[in-house]
Formats: C-alpha cells, sequence, structure tokens
C-alpha cells in the first residue's frame, strides 16, 4: 500500500476519492472521532476486506456533544492515530470544524424511530441529530460504497441504518464486532479517563450483561433478569443510566417471545460514563 494520505479539506477529499472511483475502484469509509484504539482499527481491517481503498475521517463532531458534555476535554491524540492507521488506510480525512460546518451552517437530520425509544436518547436527547447530520455530511463528501461503525454503539447504528434507509442512501452499512480488554471491558476512547482500577471494576459491566444473556437463554424472564443486573450494578457503585431488554431491530420494548432481544446498558462510574451491550 502507498503511503496514507492526510487531508483537510473537502475539495482535496473529493479529488483523490473521485479518481479512486473513475478507476472502479470500491470504497470503504470508516467515520472516527480520533483517540483511535484496537477497535477502530479492527473496523479498518474489517473495511479493507470489502473494498479496495479505505477512508478514515478523524473529526470531533461539535454537534453530537451537549453543552455539558467533554467536547473540550475529548482527547484528540492526531499523531498517534496518524501511525496507527499507517499503511492501514488510504486516506486520513480530518477536516477542521469550519471546514464540515461552514459559516451559516443550518442544516441538521432530524432522527425519530430507534433515535426516540428511550436509551441514550434519553440522557442525551440531541445527541443523534449531530451523528446523523455528521454522517450524512461525510456519506456526500466520500460517497462510500460500504461504511463501518462499532457495535458498541449499537443504538447509534440502528439510527444509522434507518437513515440510509429513510433517505434512500446508496451506501452499506456494516458493523464491527466490539473489541474487549481481556476483563471484558469494551474498548472506547473514554476508557482514557479511568485509572487502573476503575479499569478493573469496570469490567463488571459486560460480566452482568453476559449472565443477563445467558439467564434469558436459559428461560428466565427478561424483566427478572434485568431488574437483578441492575441491582448488581447500582450495588457495585454504578450510577446506571439505564439497563434494559429491548428488541434488536426496533430498540422498541418488546414481550414478544419471537422478536430477538438485545441487552443495553448505560452506567457512570465516579465521572466516566460507559455504554455497552450484547445480543442475547
Ligand atoms: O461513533 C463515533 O465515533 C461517532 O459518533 C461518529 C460515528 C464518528 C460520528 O461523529
Amino acid at each position: 500500500m502507498s503511503a496514507t494520505q492526510v487531508v483537510d479539506r473537502v475539495v482535496t477529499l473529493r479529488e483523490s476519492v473521485g479518481g479512486w472511483r473513475g478507476a472502479g475502484q470500491r470504497i470503504a469509509l470508516v467515520p472516527t472521532m480520533g483517540a483511535l484504539h484496537e477497535g477502530h482499527v479492527s473496523l479498518v481491517r474489517l473495511a479493507k476486506a470489502h473494498a479496495d481503498k479505505v477512508v478514515v475521517s478523524i473529526f470531533v463532531n461539535p454537534t453530537q456533544f451537549a453543552p455539558t458534555e467533554d467536547l473540550a476535554k475529548y482527547p484528540r491524540p492526531f499523531e498517534a492515530d496518524r501511525q496507527a492507521l499507517s499503511g492501514l488506510a488510504d486516506l486520513i480525512f480530518s477536516p477542521p470544524v469550519e471546514e464540515m460546518y461552514r459559516p451559516g451552517d443550518s442544516t441538521r437530520i432530524q432522527v425519530a424511530g430507534p433515535a426516540t425509544v428511550r436509551l441514550e436518547d434519553r440522557f442525551r436527547p440531541t445527541h443523534f441529530e449531530g451523528v446523523a447530520t455528521v454522517v450524512a455530511k461525510l456519506f456526500h463528501q466520500v460517497q462510500p460504497d460500504v461504511a463501518l461503525f462499532g457495535e458498541k454503539d449499537y443504538q447509534q447504528f440502528r439510527v444509522l441504518v434507518q437513515m440510509v434507509q429513510d433517505l434512500h442512501m446508496p451506501v452499506e452499512l456494516l458493523a464491527g464486532p466490539t473489541i474487549r480488554a481481556p476483563s471484558g471491558l469494551a474498548l472506547s476512547s473514554r476508557n482514557r479517563y479511568l485509572d487502573e482500577e476503575e479499569r478493573e471494576h469496570a469490567a463488571i459491566i459486560y460480566q452482568t450483561l453476559r449472565s443477563c444473556a445467558e439467564g434469558i437463554r436459559a428461560g428466565d424472564t427478561p424483566a427478572s433478569v434485568m431488574e437483578a443486573g441492575f441491582a448488581v450494578l447500582s450495588k457495585a457503585d454504578f450510577h446506571v443510566d439505564y439497563f434494559e431488554a429491548r428488541d434488536a431491530e426496533t430498540l422498541m420494548p418488546t414481550e414478544d417471545p419471537e422478536r430477538a432481544l438485545h441487552l443495553l446498558v448505560a452506567a457512570r462510574l465516579n465521572t466516566t460514563r460507559l455504554i455497552d451491550n450484547i445480543a442475547v
């Protein structure tokens, strides 16, 4: 592979990607906010298996952060990210904020369906509008054949599947599996906010998800299992925003035994908010 190109302007991005497309090459996009870890790298490798050229965007998107959230302190280790992608991605697109949101910018993607099921959206009411808006912009800029997202942000993936379907966007979406530390903790850029002890403790989230999924598979009722799981996390000093069993596709509550279930959790450990999920 030739050296990874780094561009920060849409016009330059379009020149490169347009050349590849003109040569009949298939293009994959992996949108990220940087602070890359093994989870992102695994998505880039998966992208490579589905396309000839891989574009990775690195953009800390202000519109998906609420004023009370960590936009200013969100990690931006660009040089380390560039090195992590060297030899893996064909192009890194890392635009400044004013390139993605030009003066006078006023268009937003309004989301409903899986974006309004009272999970993440209950605690971050403007988050998915910001995610959908920036991802739609990236899709228009790159025009990828395929785009890859981490399954760790399960609600985000369902929201984007809905957007692509509703807006007839000609892109295939793929979810890459959550990559975990040996303890089971889902890798996340926000894990940097945890100290060593908190990182070990946070593994309880996945252990609880797993034992709840096993309980439901073994025939226990979802309601009783989830209530017990909530109690385990609360007792272990997590502030639990939600711990829910939902329809795996619509993310709505369901009691239909024919529907596949997915368990989703958001919990705060001291000042760090963590999310995770598991299929039943
Ligand atoms: O999952 C993320 O890192 C972000 O929400 C995304 C999809 C890159 C949009 O900013």
